[in-house]
């Protein structure tokens, strides 16, 4: 039926056999948007099987070809910006502004990729045995970087197109083939993305893009013996995954609780304006929004002022109209922050707004006074609700950041650059940024989580390396 979205497999739009599918919820109608096929065990197989006999031959499709290919899709996919946003309002409810912002960067990645990769593929490396102890120059050892081979995608609901393209560029480039399983919330966005691919003409079965229920397939396609590589982000499951998954490299992005600590010397005008952004840009559901404020108490009711005026003037509607705050994803995420700002309610946290919801809507709320026994210290809502805890000194911020199981990102706002770069150092999460909120782009830095936030490195650079693996080539001399 016509009315189902088509998986892509073996360079084809196909139905599934089991003739099931699976409903897209518009969050800010809550109706049943679109829908998409549920793919079946079955059928991930005889896509794993077309991914593997790809792969080998793009492997030796030389890589400025490789190149060219994505140079070509990546100017697809801002030519088809405008219908790609609309899914992404339509599903995820993104502000329209930003979803469109999404395209043009994941087109951007696109590109870069291709650049970056012929660059640090292009060349290996060439050692001589004796520099080693007890070695004459009787060994050359020639190394090349090549494909792992099949590479399964893995993006959350929150990027669904950027965050599928930062998986699947690096491993084409680097000559892997590619299984995509987009998540529901999602899925017509990312459809329309590997479209772009499917028009830029690159090989059947080199990519492909499953739909379908976690519980009938994703196990499946995480434990499936061709899957070579793992590319991840979300939340908890990435833990599970990463325990089910065989010996392959798994590269991960999990949640983040990214605090923001505000020393007493800070531009106050300037950290309001980045916790209006990282706390509340779509809505708080970025794994790298801002999730805790750790300010001094000396400067904590001067920066909560400023912050209720900046929050008075967000606006708040559908995604349509590009509002700043857009209903969340699912009702069931919009129950789980409630649960979080009902509990801070009843341990006496200050509400400098209304706590207001209408269906998954919820308003933007500051919570001041937030204390360490109140979930919301410690959970990551993905929402519009941003808790700000006192401290009485720079220690106590950085023992808070620190005791988080999450270490994805945080910051620090302060005049004074020595006391800045020994915070960053103090601060156990991947990356900290001085006197900005955080955030993962531009797209070529090092994007990396610790302890529950993740494993590995991503960025341009760091996912073409984790790729690939290094083959070596030894020539002995007589
Ligand atoms: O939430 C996913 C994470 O990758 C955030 O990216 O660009 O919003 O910092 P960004």
């Amino acid at each position: 039926d016509g009315d189902v979205f088509k998986y892509y497999a073996d360079g084809e739009w196909k139905k599934s056999n089991s003739g099931k599918s699976v409903p897209i919820v518009n969050p800010t109608t809550r109706r049943t948007h679109y829908k998409v096929q549920a793919c079946s065990q079955e059928e991930v197989n005889k896509v794993m099987e077309a991914a593997k006999a790809a792969q080998k031959l793009w492997a030796k499709t030389p890589l400025w070809k490789r190149a060219e290919l994505l140079h070509k899709a990546a100017a697809i996919l801002k030519e088809h910006k405008a219908p790609i946003a609309e899914c992404l309002v339509k599903e995820i409810a993104k502000p329209a502004k930003d979803a469109v912002t999404e395209v043009i960067r994941s087109g951007d990645l696109v590109s870069y990729c291709a650049e970056e990769g012929v660059r640090i593929l292009g060349e290996g490396k060439f050692l001589v045995s004796d520099s080693f102890p007890g070695n004459e120059r009787t060994k050359y050892c020639l190394t090349s970087k090549i494909p792992l081979g099949v590479v399964l995608a893995i993006p959350p609901f929150n990027y669904p197109v950027n965050l599928a393209v930062s998986k699947i560029a690096p491993a084409l480039i680097a000559g892997n083939s590619l299984v995509l399983k987009p998540p529901t919330q999602g899925a017509v966005a990312a459809l329309h993305m590997v479209h772009c691919f499917h028009l830029a003409g690159f090989p059947k079965g080199l990519i492909s893009c499953v739909t379908g229920k976690g519980s009938e397939i994703g196990d499946f396609l995480t434990m499936h013996p061709a899957v070579n590589c793992i590319s991840f982000t979300g939340g908890d499951t990435g833990i599970s995954i990463s325990k089910k998954a065989g010996m392959i490299p798994l590269q991960m992005e999990l949640g983040g609780k990214d605090a923001c600590i505000v020393l007493e010397d800070a531009d106050l005008d300037l950290v309001a304006a980045n916790i209006i952004k990282g706390g509340f840009s779509y809505s708080g559901q970025r794994c790298t929004a801002v999730k805790v404020v750790l300010v001094m108490e000396s400067v904590a009711d001067s920066l909560v002022e400023k912050v209720k005026a900046k929050v008075v003037k967000l606006t708040v509607g559908p995604p349509e109209e590009s509002c700043d705050i857009t209903p969340v994803v699912s009702e069931s995420s919009a129950n789980f922050i409630e649960g979080l700002v009902m509990d801070a309610k009843q341990k006496g946290a200050t509400f400098c707004q209304e706590y207001r919801r209408e269906g998954n809507l919820i308003w933007p709320l500051l919570l001041d006074n937030v204390r360490p026994d109140m979930r919301i210290a410690w959970e990551e809502p993905f929402g519009p609700v941003l808790p700000v805890i006192r401290i009485g000194s720079v220690e106590e911020g950085i023992h808070h950041c620190n005791a988080s199981n999450f270490g994805l990102q945080g910051c620090v706002f302060t005049k004074d650059i020595n006391k800045a770069m020994l915070i960053s150092d103090a601060m156990e999460t991947g990356t900290v940024q001085i006197n900005s909120a955080p955030a993962r782009g531009p797209d070529h830095f090092p994007f990396q989580g610790f302890k529950d936030s993740g494993i590995g490195s991503q960025g341009v650079t760091n996912s073409i390396n984790m790729m690939t693996k290094v083959k070596s080539t030894v020539i002995n001399l007589p």
